[in-house]
């Protein structure tokens, strides 16, 4: 089973244009769970211009199913994380002011790093992501950090997908079976949508969950939260 975590930094986002608490994200978050997201992924960042630090702890209250916390490791970012015990943290190496993640880890060059911080979080029985791009030498320093699992940077799955879909997925293939035979769990995310989930989901052998944000926000335009969620799932099956 591929479960779907609903990232809902978009819809702070909306929120934060007004400066008061329409969208009320916590029921939003609340809502999604109710229509079917298996999960609820945030990703703070510095600027706070999506989820705000402030929302963690309320929404680890709310939120029934797997809270996922991803970010750039700062020590503020580490700290909140360990005060607030997430399911899961996804490491990701977006850089103070990043417009959104572009890449995964060099685990290769940040292998000592990633293990320390990795090593942090397990002691809050936090379960460890870490995200990479879809390349073997990438996959290997992850298993050497000590992490959980992986979340595959599907940027450029998406991007290349309408030009090729078979050599767009090779990479990721690839980079999922050893994944797999190292026994690390296989998360991906990153401009996932209607068109490109369900071909990548059948292609990745044991896809353990997908994160998406943007796609999913802006189709809830055209076809509501609740459906938009439940087409997302459905995609997500052998159907
Ligand atoms: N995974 C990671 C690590 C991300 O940074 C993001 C974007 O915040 C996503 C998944 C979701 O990407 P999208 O919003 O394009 O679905």
């Amino acid at each position: 089973m591929t479960r779907l975590s609903v990232n809902i930094n978009k819809i702070a986002l909306i929120r934060n244009a007004r400066g008061s608490n329409f969208p009320d994200l916590l029921k939003v978050a609340q809502d999604c769970e109710s229509f079917g997201a298996e999960g609820i992924t945030v990703h703070p960042r510095p600027d706070e211009r999506h989820v705000k630090f402030s929302d963690i702890p309320l929404l680890k209250q709310v939120v029934q199913t797997e809270f996922n916390i991803e970010g750039y490791p700062s020590e503020e970012f580490i700290k909140m994380v360990c005060d607030n015990a997430p399911k899961q943290v996804t490491l990701v190496p977006d850089p103070p002011g990043a417009l959104t993640s572009s890449e995964g880890w060099d685990t290769l060059k940040y292998r000592q790093e990633l293990k320390d911080i990795s090593t942090e979080f397990k002691k809050h029985n936090i379960r460890v992501s870490i995200f990479v791009d879809p390349s073997l030498g990438m996959v290997e320093g992850a298993k050497e950090t000590g992490t959980d699992r992986i979340e595959l940077y599907t940027g450029d799955y998406a991007h290349n997908y309408d030009i090729n879909k078979e050599e767009a997925i090779a990479p990721f293939v690839s980079a999922a079976k050893l994944a797999n035979k190292l026994d690390l769990g296989i998360n991906a995310g990153h401009d996932l949508n209607l068109d490109n989930l369900h071909f990548f989901y059948l292609q990745i052998p044991k896809l353990l969950e997908v994160s998406i944000g943007h796609a999913l926000v802006v189709d809830s335009l055209y076809y509501g939260l609740k459906n938009t969620i439940q087409i997302y799932k459905r995609l997500l099956t052998n159907y």
